[in-house]
This record gives C-alpha cells, sequence and structure tokens, in this order.
C-alpha cells in the first residue's frame, strides 16, 4: 500500500472529530468567537437538539468583508500572530480551526458586517464547499446558521443521541456560558421557545439566579480573594446546598468554563469541615490569572489547563473559599412560621444582538429580535434577582410559589404540638452572638432533650446544642491544638504495629518522614515494604491501628498541596476524635457545663469535624409569635 498525503477536505474532516464532537460543540465554538468579537448579546437558537438547525446571532465588530474565506480555512486566527503570543492567551480562541471543522461537517452559513462597511456578506459553505459570496445589507455583527451537522459523515450522524439528549447538553453549556460572562446578555431559545435570558448587566448573582433559581441564590456567600496576583471572585453556596456530585461546581479561568483537579481539590478542602463524605458544594467563581502563568494549549476542547503554579492557584482558591465560609458563622436557623414574603423580583427590559449596545432599551414595548423570523414575539423583560427593594417595577412573584417545598433540615416540635416539620434555614449569624466569655457568662442550660439536645438559652434566642456533634466538635479542637503545640506529645504504643506498603506509599512516607516525626510518629524502616511503629501522638492513646496510619498516609497523595503538616493534623485529630466519642452518654452537671462552655468559646463552634451542624438557633419572637402573644 503506497502513502498518501490525505486531501484538505479529509484532513478537515478527521480534525473536525476533535473540535466537533456533537451540537453542543458546535453553539460552543460560536458562542467563543461572539464573546471574542466583543459582542455583548448573543441569541443561540436551536431545533431538533441542534442536529437540524442552529443560529447564532451576536452584535460583536464582525468579519471584514476580505477575511470571510479566510476564516474556514484551517489554522487561520486573527487572534494570535506568532508562537510567543501561545504564551499569553487572554481569547477564548486561538487555534483557527473550529470554523474548517463546522463547515466540514454542516451546511454553514454565514452573514457580517463591520461598523465601517456600508454592506455586509453573506457566505454559504457546505461540506467544507464554498456556495454563494454576495453582499448583503445587515447590521453590525455576526450570524452563523448550521443546519444538517454530520449530513456528510453518517457515521457521526450515528453516534448522536436523540434530540432530547443532545439538547441537555447544549442546555448546559449554555448555562456555563453565561455563567462565565455575565457582561453578555446571552438568549437561548429551543424549538421557538425562551430557555434562558441573562441580563448581560455584568452581575453573576443575576446569572445564577437565571440558571438555578431562587433557592440557590438566595443561599450564596459572596467570594473575594487576591493571592500573588492572581484573585477569585463570585459566589460559593451555604454549605446546606450541597449536592451528590460535581456538576454544581463551576468555575472559569480568565471567561473560560474549565475542569481541573487542583482546584477540586481546594474547593473541597476549604468546605471540609462543613460537608461530610461525597457531598459537593454549589460554587461559581471567576478566576483571573495573568495570562503567562496558564497553558491552555492542552486540548482542542480546551477545557483543560495547566497552571504554572499549581500550588499558588490551590492556596488562591482554598484560602478564598476558607475564608469567605468563616465570615459566615453558619447556624442553621430554624422558623417555626413560613417565611412570608420572599425577595422581591425585578423585570427590566434587556437588549437584543442588534440593539445599538445597551442605550436602546426601551422601557416597555416588544422588540422582535432581527433574523427570528419563525420565533414568537418574545416578551423582553427578565426576571432578575434582587437583594433591596426596588420601589417601582417589582412583582412579588414568589407568593404564587408553592411554599411546601421539601424540608431540609426537618426538626421536631415542642413537646405540646403535633409533630411538623418545618423549612430549615441558614442565616449567617453574628460569631459573637454565641460565642465568647461574655455568652458564657450570659446563657442559661434549660435543660436536654431525648438525652441528646441541649436547651441553651441566650438573650433573645434559644439554642439547640447536639451533644454528640459538640463534644465531637469540642474533642477534635482540643486535639488539634495540643498536637500544634506539641503539649503532650508521643505515647508508646504498646504493642508496636506493622503497616505494609506498597512501593509508591513507601516513598510517600519516606518524602513526608519529617512531619509524622513532627507529629509524634516514631517509625523504622520494616523491610523494604513495611514500617513499624512504634510511637504515635497522643491523642491515639496506646492503640493504632494500620488502617488508620494509611488513611493519613493517604491524605498526603496529591502533589499540589503546600500545606502538608495541617492536612495530617486535621486528618490525625479528626480520626482520633471519632474513636474518643461515642453518642448518647449520659453526661454528669458538671460535665455537661463544661462541655457547652467549651464549645462557646471555640474559634468555629458551629459544625463538627464532619460538616455536621452542632447547634441550631431559634429566636425568641418565633415563639412569641407562635403563641400569638405577638402578631406578626
Ligand atoms: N462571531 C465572530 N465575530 C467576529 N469574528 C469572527 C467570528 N467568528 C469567527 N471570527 C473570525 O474568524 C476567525 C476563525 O475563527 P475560528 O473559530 O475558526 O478560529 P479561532 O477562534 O481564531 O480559534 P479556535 O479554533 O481556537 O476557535 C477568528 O479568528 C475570527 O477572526
Ligand atoms: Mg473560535
Amino acid at each position: 500500500m503506497s502513502i498518501l498525503l490525505l486531501d484538505q477536505n479529509t484532513i478537515n474532516k478527521i480534525a473536525a472529530g476533535e473540535v466537533v464532537e456533537r451540537p453542543a460543540s458546535v453553539i460552543k465554538e460560536l458562542v467563543e468567537n461572539a464573546i471574542d468579537a466583543k459582542a455583548d448579546a448573543i441569541t443561540i437558537e436551536v431545533k431538533e437538539g441542534g442536529l437540524k438547525f442552529i443560529r447564532i446571532t451576536d452584535n460583536g465588530f464582525g468579519i471584514h468583508k476580505e477575511d470571510v474565506k479566510a476564516a474556514f480555512l484551517r489554522h487561520s486566527t486573527s487572534k494570535i500572530k506568532n508562537e510567543e503570543d501561545l504564551t499569553s492567551i487572554m481569547s477564548l480562541g486561538f487555534r483557527g480551526e473550529a470554523l474548517a471543522s463546522i463547515a466540514s461537517v454542516g451546511r454553514v452559513e454565514l452573514i457580517t458586517k463591520q461598523e465601517a462597511e456600508p454592506v455586509g456578506i453573506r457566505y454559504v459553505i457546505e461540506g467544507g464547499v464554498e456556495k454563494v459570496l454576495e453582499e448583503v445589507g445587515c447590521p453590525i455583527g455576526t450570524t452563523f446558521i448550521v443546519k444538517d451537522l454530520f449530513y456528510n459523515t453518517p457515521a457521526r450522524r450515528k453516534f448522536m443521541k436523540t434530540a432530547g439528549t443532545e439538547l441537555g447538553y447544549i442546555s448546559d453549556l449554555i448555562h456555563k456560558m453565561a455563567l462565565g460572562h455575565p457582561e453578555v446578555s446571552f438568549k437561548f431559545i429551543n424549538d421557538g421557545k425562551i430557555k434562558l435570558q441573562t441580563t448581560g448587566k455584568n452581575k453573576l448573582k443575576d446569572c445564577i439566579f437565571s440558571v438555578y433559581g431562587m433557592e440557590v441564590a438566595k443561599n450564596l456567600i459572596e467570594i473575594n480573594w487576591s493571592f500573588e496576583g492572581m484573585r477569585i471572585e463570585g459566589f460559593i453556596g451555604k454549605p446546606h446546598l450541597n449536592r451528590g456530585n460535581r456538576t454544581y461546581e463551576n468555575y472559569f479561568l480568565n471567561g473560560r468554563y474549565i475542569k481541573s483537579k487542583v482546584i477540586e481539590k481546594a474547593i473541597e478542602d476549604g468546605y471540609k469541615s462543613k460537608l461530610m463524605l461525597h457531598q459537593y458544594p454549589f460554587v461559581t467563581f471567576h478566576l483571573h490569572v495573568d495570562g503567562k502563568d496558564v497553558d491552555v494549549n492542552v486540548h482542542p476542547t480546551k477545557m483543560e489547563v495547566r497552571f504554572m503554579e499549581e500550588a499558588k492557584v490551590f492556596q488562591l482558591v482554598y484560602k478564598g473559599i476558607e475564608s469567605a465560609l468563616n465570615r459566615e458563622a453558619l447556624i442553621p436557623q430554624v422558623s417555626l412560621e413560613k417565611d412570608k414574603k420572599e425577595t422581591p423580583m425585578v423585570y427590566e427590559p434587556i437588549p437584543e444582538p442588534f440593539e445599538e449596545k445597551r442605550k436602546v432599551i426601551e422601557q416597555n414595548n416588544r422588540v422582535m429580535p432581527l433574523f427570528i423570523h419563525d420565533a414568537p414575539p418574545i416578551d423582553l423583560k427578565i426576571e432578575t434577582f434582587s437583594e433591596e427593594k426596588q420601589e417601582e417595577n417589582y412583582i412579588e412573584k414568589l407568593e404564587k410559589k408553592p411554599v411546601d417545598e421539601p424540608l431540609e433540615t426537618p426538626i421536631e416540635t415542642p413537646i405540646d404540638t403535633p409533630k411538623r416539620t418545618y423549612k430549615g434555614d441558614q442565616v449567617a449569624m453574628s460569631v459573637e452572638a454565641f460565642r465568647g466569655s461574655s455568652a458564657i457568662r450570659s446563657h442559661k442550660v434549660v435543660g436536654q432533650l431525648f438525652d441528646t439536645y441541649w436547651i441553651v438559652e441566650l438573650e433573645n434566642e434559644y439554642y439547640m446544642v447536639d451533644q454528640h456533634a459538640a463534644h465531637e466538635k469540642v474533642l477534635y479542637e482540643r486535639m488539634v491544638k495540643k498536637l500544634r503545640d506539641k503539649v503532650e506529645f508521643a505515647q508508646r504504643l504498646l504493642e508496636p504495629v506493622v503497616v505494609n506498603l506498597s512501593l509508591q506509599e513507601m516513598s510517600r512516607y519516606e518524602i513526608h518522614e519529617r512531619l509524622f516525626i513532627d507529629l509524634g510518629f516514631e517509625v523504622e524502616p520494616f523491610g523494604e515494604e513495611a514500617l513499624i511503629i512504634r510511637s504515635v501522638p497522643f491523642v491515639f492513646g496506646k492503640t493504632l491501628d494500620a488502617n488508620q496510619f494509611l488513611l493519613i498516609l493517604d491524605g498526603l497523595a496529591d502533589s499540589f498541596i503546600e500545606d502538608k503538616y495541617d492536612i495530617l493534623l486535621d486528618d490525625i485529630a479528626s480520626m482520633a476524635c471519632k474513636a474518643a466519642v461515642k453518642g448518647n452518654d449520659r453526661l454528669s452537671k458538671g460535665e455537661y457545663i463544661q462541655l457547652i462552655d467549651d464549645l462557646l468559646t471555640l474559634e468555629n463552634p458551629f459544625h463538627c469535624p464532619h460538616g455536621r451542624p452542632t447547634i441550631i438557633a431559634m429566636t425568641k419572637y418565633e415563639l412569641e409569635k407562635k403563641f400569638k402573644r405577638i402578631q406578626g
């Protein structure tokens, strides 16, 4: 068989496989191009899951008529000029292959005009073959229409799932794009119906509200942190917003949605003491990192990136999240009444892609978008999330919402009312309210319920303290402190423990040997693949099993974590206190008074080391309302 050089069209089709996997990938590429063209309004329309029809309209700066053909050539781009530019990319595209790929597997029509040109250009290219190039009258900006995707690659077409599944991928993608670019007004129309609309007012919280709804938008904590010239900003969910997988962890690097193990780990470590195992938080934040400190040229879809200094990125995210969470002391407050008033919704008009930017937003009427001949009349007023009460045009739409939503923190009411459950809500409490020496002086332990929950009265609030969680928390904090201060140091084991290790584990131990010694371990090699442990940090008492040691060693597996000592210390303390605490123990008066006093003086008394709340708060006001002593 002789070796042949493939023709350009075949090369394009092969390469298209990398960039254009499914309709959502076409949309990703075209929307990224629109953003790179500085559009601030982008409309995306699809039919039949994008397989039949995709139209993307933007109000960006358009393509010059002389460049239209070249834009569809492989490796042609206006975004970088040379190799050097590759090291500081701030645009979303730079490979110059998206349009070539899309045009090789679909029927593409492009209409575009730049501001300085009197007329625009219409260009049709199907399966990589040019069909039409003509002048047309059109507004400034660009419209791409892609029909019959994969019509000439039946093998790929066969792999496509149903329109419904493809639509799922598309919505997910557009949600991420909208969250990544709050400065752009996105409109997504599927089969003639508006699915998403964002304001483009550069308010991330509004975007989160448009995508995830009120429940999420109401339970956010702002995050804003800088470290070594990098910045993180956005919102993270209060811990109770957690999910069972990572779908709600959204983060953007210079406007690009990415996935990163370092960031994943930093997020989850940041929430470590607040969430249980296999619970993942809600986060949506932006990272601003200088283009030269990151390599985005790792994969054709550009979702993977390589940071020059992973440890610093880890610190930025970890510390940012930790400080945001600590700022808000999270005591779940239990309301005995359902909230009557919710945050008002604000309805505001938003612009269309071809409107003159931002200014010509008409106050009251409807505007039919250009090029969307078959879409129904569209009401341009959309919802935004607002915390301030707006005088004129808000509608208390939420009153119409069913109030009997599922309950997150079911609790039982006092004995004399029938059993009911109530909706728990996390409120930010002043850290000082239930902490510190003045709290110790003025609180009163009223009694205990079900051998588990202490009722504590403090000014106009009363608190329920879970004895088991409180005990664990106090013990844990005490252990961390002692370990850190090296108050009590090593304990000799009654019987030395032999731990068999893999070679990899062995070398991990060797790397971190110093930390183990510092914490009170006395360990010797025991042949090639085993260690013998003679002493352990005092917190283990006189026993330690091999599995515990392995778990501690596993915690050190990630190469990018700088603060290994803290992690080790954390693991040891939480492991030891788990072993030490038992539930439902009856405490003597002296013991429980001491326990609650100890809890009150902790830095963060509100969650046990495994993320469960230790304290829930209720107000006297709620109680008085319940007994109709006051009208509310
Ligand atoms: N909506 C648009 N508005 C203005 N110019 C555009 C638009 N879409 C594409 N272009 C121009 O066409 C060129 C080619 O686009 P293409 O997406 O193929 O490559 P790229 O964006 O440069 O790189 P990548 O392949 O990484 O996306 C761009 O560099 C840009 O100059
Ligand atoms: Mg591109």
